[in-house]
């Protein structure tokens, strides 16, 4: 065992992804690779696993006119070459597009779909054993629930794989094989280049099949294995219900190591992760909460009910919701409250600030343990231009309180409800800006015994 570790991390590896179809079937404007599961293209997923299984080389081959994609591409991996297929010819004609990287390339050579993007960096170390114990190639194989449309694994008596067999090519015997092709095989060989060119397109699709590399390889001399995981790993996504799919399972292995890491979430199910999303122990998470990406949520953080969080790091023990809204740039320290109906964005709040009722802070910064009143409108924006609200420690704003900015709070000040703030105020003042409350002493006993008298009249006639 220890032998076959100093092998794997001894031989070079070579990661090709395959992103030129087109999928159709997605009917959508966005080249299918970049359809998100969990707010992170599906691309990004398998070129995080490309990384996570140490790629010396990762190569991803896109379809003409698909440059969104390569920029993708760069920006997930950067040491991703991208390569243009320029006619989709088939999965083996998808992977010549690649030989640059491959000519000159002795080591382990693994290609993936692109649109396959639940798979494990686990899984492809076991497909890389079985070329450390002398395969040629190995193959991801699984059991499927329903075969159609897959390649099925033809295998000999002793287990051997011995070719792959498109649906569209095969006998009925051969569709009667339950294990199928799941697209990701793993290749040692001395001359990939040699591989590729011997394979056909003659077959019921008139593609070159990568799958058909198989045969090649055992007419040369080589061996092929099959290495089996679940269903579920392998899902590939060719229309929005498997994208769907895809989604659901992710986040269902989320929760679950969310949970394993110490969060209590008590209707996990309702609860939706980013790719990146990060819990510290003891965070407790109410049901119906959805994260998007870049959030950060340190320990024994409280989540209300109804939360929508992006982009957002959340200090120890806050309490966040219920029905919170938290957007990029908001930054919560240590113990700060965040209650039903405040939207925070683009905003530091020190320790202890609090924000608990209808609120709507955008740009700026509250000092440690503010208090926000209900209402209050950080008034960012001028049809033109974002401006900064900034409210020093242990300020008061009061209810219903519009702060115009660019405006500064000072340290200690209090603003009185139902002030509209256009200037700064001073540490430790009163700033009040409403009209002075008039009183008129009996005037309500007066203006009762006239209207009711004034009804009577009209009674009468
Ligand atoms: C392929 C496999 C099949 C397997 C199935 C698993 C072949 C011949 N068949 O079939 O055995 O069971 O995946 O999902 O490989 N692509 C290109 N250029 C091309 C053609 C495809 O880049 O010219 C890319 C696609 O973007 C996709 C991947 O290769 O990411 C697979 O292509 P697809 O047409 O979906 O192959 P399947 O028919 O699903
Ligand atoms: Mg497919």
């Amino acid at each position: 065992h220890q032998r076959l570790r100093e092998i794997m991390t001894a031989t070079p590896l070579t990661i090709v992804v395959l992103g030129a179809g087109k999928g159709t079937r997605m009917k959508s404007d966005l080249p299918k690779v970049m359809h998100k599961i969990a707010g992170r293209p599906m691309l990004g997923h398998v070129l995080d696993v490309a990384a996570a299984t140490g790629a010396n080389q990762i190569a991803v081959v896109i379809g003409p006119n698909m440059d969104a994609v390569g920029v993708g591409a760069r920006a997930f991996s950067p040491q991703a070459q991208i390569f243009v297929q320029a006619e989709q010819l088939g999965t083996a004609d998808a992977v010549k597009a690649a030989l640059p990287v491959l000519k000159a390339f002795t080591g382990d050579v693994i290609v993936l779909y692109a649109d396959t993007p639940l798979l494990q960096p686990a899984t492809l170390e076991r497909l890389r054993k079985v070329l450390a114990e002398g395969a040629a190639a190995a193959v991801l194989g699984f059991e499927a629930a329903d075969p159609t449309g897959y390649g099925r694994l033809l295998t000999d008596a002793n287990g051997t794989l011995t070719a792959i067999r498109e649906e569209k090519d095969a006998t009925t015997a051969e569709r009667q094989i339950q294990i199928c092709n799941s697209g990701v095989m793993a290749f040692r060989v001395n001359d990939m280049a040699a591989v590729l060119a011997r394979i056909s397109n003659d077959n019921a699709k008139g593609e070159y099949y990568l799958t058909d590399a198989i045969e090649v390889i055992a007419t040369m001399g080589g061996r092929a294995a099959v290495v089996t995981c679940p269903e579920s790993e392998v899902l590939g996504v060719n229309d929005r219900g498997q994208l769907a799919e895809a989604e659901a399972i992710f986040q269902t292995r989320r929760r679950g190591e969310a949970m394993a890491a110490g969060a209590t979430l008590i209707a996990p199910e309702t609860v939706w992760f980013s790719h990146d999303t990060r819990l510290g122990r003891d965070v407790v998470i109410q049901p119906n909460v959805f994260f998007g990406p870049g959030v950060v949520v340190e320990d024994g953080v409280e989540i209300l009910a109804n939360c929508h969080i992006e982009g957002t790091h959340i200090g120890s023990g806050a309490r966040i919701g219920p029905f919170a809204r938290l957007r990029p740039g908001a930054q919560l320290g240590t113990g700060v409250h965040i209650g039903n109906f405040v939207e925070v964005k683009n905003v530091k709040m020190g320790q202890g600030a609090k924000a608990n009722h209808l609120a709507y802070l955008g740009d700026g910064s509250v000092g440690d343990r503010a208090n926000i009143g209900a209402g209050t409108i950080f008034c960012n924006y001028d049809g033109f231009f974002k401006h900064q609200t900034s409210v020093g420690k242990e300020a008061f704003v009061g209810s219903n309180s519009a702060l115009v900015a660019p405006v500064t709070i000072g340290d200690g000040a209090y603003v009185g409800s139902g002030s509209v703030i256009t200037k700064d105020v001073s540490a430790g003042s009163l700033a009040l800006e409403r009209s002075s409350q008039v009183e008129r002493p009996t005037w309500a006993e007066k203006f009762r015994l006239m209207m009711s008298k004034k009804k009577k009249a009209e009674a009468k006639t």
